[in-house]
């Protein structure tokens, strides 16, 4: 239909996605807390007078200022330039849902980018009780951003019944709220207000354990013991937000978990619950080293600890959102739209009619003479199936590579393994985390056409090599 296929050779476009949202997630979720802890920073250090905190806050903003105010909003454009490539009908889908809550959320990041800027420049020029104010507005505004990115974000996985049930039939906007207030909505904003909560104290002890032990032990020592509290709610609540979180996750995803408990080792079930253990293990150990180092011993708090639990919450961030991902496998709207782009409701037509005439990739042109395939194409026909439906998850030689994955297996095998992809639900053990294989007998020999050539290295050709039918077929579209 419309889209280019966008192939990043050897890492994939998901993990493209997933390095920047990771730096997103971590920056956008301190641009919340880090906003709520100068305000309550502030407020608190005018109440007791502590002079010696005042004098501080003013370069802390200034670093909060530009790293969410660069950093934040450059991987937040950036998620939306690698998703529009990499998922454009996905993307298109939440765009189209979604229009009138986009177009809140950037008045209210342009409200917050100017109010953090505003205070960052009025400290000591405005009356301090005005000055707390701007900083309560600040905060306020930060929180709406995920008040609404959070609706939009947990739509993905739990939909909500009354939006399925009208999927693709141009009424979706009569549920927005339904969608938008869907079944994971409250305890995901109840998960992530922690995370903000915890990064605003894991920043600032970046930030604050650079000050001297020697010559201000007194006023490291009180600033380091703050930050950390910071991380107290997450400790305490975080255990049961989880647990609330997991119980609206539909029961076939939730699945992924359970199975991957009961069965830790290989395969890809076991991602979910492998990402989550990290996940769960991290965060214990950024709890322990705050409590034990920063708490307990805050003068001798250095910037290399400080460094260290960022990392660490770098890696539960990296795992939990990876985990959120896998949850949803293999979709990327739950129950409507596969990671691929294929809708749910297409797979029977697609099997019927074919897949490249179906296909939302612009992968056909010039491939077919009236239904019928040209000549020479088979290859051509096999690779572009699987440019369309595979290469959303896999590389031919890098993550999750194609190569790897077929290596010792024969033109035999391989077909046992397309023919188990075709079937949906119980019917496939790969229906848990891969789309059906989608298409008409013809398109899917020619995709065992090709993988077979992958595992011969010899013949091999990768996606990205241009290979004679693909020149054939320029040659086609461009008429000559
Ligand atoms: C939604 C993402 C997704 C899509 C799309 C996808 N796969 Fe997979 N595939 C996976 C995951 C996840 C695994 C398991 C990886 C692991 O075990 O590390 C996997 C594993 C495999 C394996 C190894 C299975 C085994 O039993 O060893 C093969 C073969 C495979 N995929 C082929 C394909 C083909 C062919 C396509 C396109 C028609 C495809 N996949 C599309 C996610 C996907």
């Amino acid at each position: 239909m419309n889209y280019p296929v966008w192939n990043v050779p050897y890492i994939g476009s998901g993990l493209v996605i997933g390095i920047v949202a990771i730096v997103h997630v971590l920056v956008s979720h301190f641009a919340i807390g880090g906003g709520l802890f100068l305000y309550l920073t502030e407020k608190k250090a005018l109440r007791e007078g502590r002079e010696d905190w005042l004098k501080r806050l003013p370069g802390y903003s200034k670093f909060f200022l530009v790293l969410t105010g660069v950093v934040g909003a450059m991987t937040g454009v950036g998620i939306w330039f690698s998703i529009g490539l990499a998922n454009p009908a996905g993307t298109s889908t939440l765009i189209h849902n979604f229009v009138f809550g986009w177009a809140t959320e950037w008045v209210i990041f342009l409200v917050e980018l100017s109010l953090a800027a505003a205070y960052y420049y009025t400290w000591g020029r405005l009356p301090s009780g005005v000055h707390v104010r701007l900083g309560l507005l600040y905060a306020v505004s930060s929180f709406l951003t995920l008040v609404i990115i959070n609706g939009i974000l947990t739509f993905k996985l739990t939909p909500s019944s009354a939006w399925l049930s009208v999927a693709g039939t141009g009424k979706e906007a009569e549920h927005f709220f339904e969608a938008f207030f869907n079944p994971t909505y409250w305890p995901s904003l109840a998960l992530r207000t922690l995370v903000c909560i915890s990064m605003g104290g894991v920043m600032s002890l970046v930030f604050f354990s650079r000050l001297d032990s020697e010559k201000e032990g007194e006023v490291k020592r009180g600033l380091i013991r703050w930050a950390s509290l910071w991380l107290l709610p997450a400790f305490v609540f975080m255990p049961i937000c989880f647990i609330w979180y997991l119980s609206m996750v539909p029961e076939s995803q939730r699945e992924l978990l359970s199975l991957g408990i009961s069965t830790i080792g290989v395969g890809a079930f076991t991602q979910v619950t492998r990402l989550t253990l990290i996940a769960i293990l991290t965060t214990a150990t950024i709890v322990g080293v705050v409590y034990f180092l920063a708490f307990l011993y805050p003068r001798d708090f250095e910037f290399g600890h400080a460094i260290a639990v960022l990392l660490l919450a770098f890696l539960a961030t990296a795992a939990t959102e990876g985990a959120r991902e896998m949850l949803r496998k293999p979709y990327i709207i739950f129950d409507y739209m596969y990671s691929n782009g294929t809708l749910k409701s297409a797979v029977g037509k697609c099997n019927e009619e074919g897949y490249m005439v179906h296909s939302p990739w612009k992968i056909n042109e010039g491939m077919f003479e009236s239904g019928n395939l040209r000549g020479s194409l088979v290859m051509e026909l096999g690779r572009q199936m699987f440019l369309g439906q595979c290469v959303s998850c896999h590389t031919v030689d890098g993550y999750r590579s194609m190569r790897d994955f077929l290596y010792d297996r024969d033109e035999t095998a391989i077909g046992n393994i397309l023919a188990m992809m075709r079937k949906t639900g119980e019917g496939s053990p790969y229906s848990k985390f891969m789309p059906p294989l989608v298409g008409t007998d013809e398109e899917i020999d020619a995709l065992k056409k090709y993988l077979v050539s992958l595992t011969s290295p010899s013949k091999g050709k990768g996606v990205m090599e241009v290979t004679s039918g693909e020149r054939e077929l320029q040659g086609i579209v461009k008429g000559n």
